[in-house]
């Protein structure tokens, strides 16, 4: 017998905030720290876990969770493995979106631009502030690519751990990328689905047009 989930009848109501283009802050950096912070504050679980999605060759849309370790005026940093499934699609088009859905807050923001690797000055930053497990890790898996089975990752692990001790060097396949953005939209849950979206376009000149989208 199959069992159908009764999903048309979940829904809620956003009441929580408002915005508008003149609450705005003129830069979307300034206005995503802000929200990052009030995100912060409200204790949301996993604030910086976001959505990053990427794009096939063939034009296959593809997404998986990462973890945001820095946003400055230069753009939206995560690490991994640069030869992983998303490591291979960033090289092939050098394009992706993040999205936040910080549920607690009623709000979603939407990033989208070109990515770049950072340098290795500050892949090695990163890399060298993690604990050890987690450094041995980025040794071990040959991220995305299949395996017969866990013991073998076990198994090169401790290989590595016996290899490196307590200091690996990061490894030449593992570091951050930046995601710079050219445009980033916010959005915060209003009542009967008349959300509020304002949306920062980046223009030629630098500057940020600031538009109010429609629900
Ligand atoms: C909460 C959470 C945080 C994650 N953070 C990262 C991360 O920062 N970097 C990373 O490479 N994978 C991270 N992952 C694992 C990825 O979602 C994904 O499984 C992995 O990067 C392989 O993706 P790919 O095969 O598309 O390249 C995280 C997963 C979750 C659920």
């Amino acid at each position: 017998m199959t069992q159908t989930l009764s999903l048309a009848d979940l829904r809620n109501n956003y009441v929580l905030g408002s915005l508008s283009e003149t609450d705005v802050a003129p830069s979307p950096f300034e206005q995503f720290r802000h929200w990052f912070e009030q995100a912060l504050s409200a204790q949301v679980a996993e604030v910086n876990a976001m959505t990053l999605a990427t794009v096939t060759p063939d034009g296959r849309p593809d997404a998986r969770i990462v973890l945001l370790k820095g946003a400055d005026e230069r753009g939206f940093t995560f690490f991994t493995n640069y030869e992983s499934r998303k490591g291979q699609e960033l090289a092939a088009t050098p394009y992706g979106c993040l999205l936040f859905h910080w549920i607690e807050l009623e709000r979603q923001v939407r990033i989208e631009g070109r990515v770049e690797k950072v340098s290795a000055e500050e892949s090695d930053a990163y890399y060298h502030s993690r604990p050890v497990g987690s450094r041995l890790g980025a040794w071990a898996s040959v991220q995305s690519a299949e395996v017969a089975d866990r013991s073998i990752i076990e198994q090169r692990e401790a290989d590595f751990r016996h290899q490196f001790g307590d200091a690996p060097p990061r490894p030449p396949h593992w570091g951050g990328y930046r995601l710079v953005p050219d445009a980033i939209e916010f959005w915060q849950g209003r009542d009967s689905r008349l959300h509020d979206r304002i949306k920062f376009f980046r223009l030629a000149d630098g500057a940020w047009r600031i538009a109010r989208l429609s629900p």
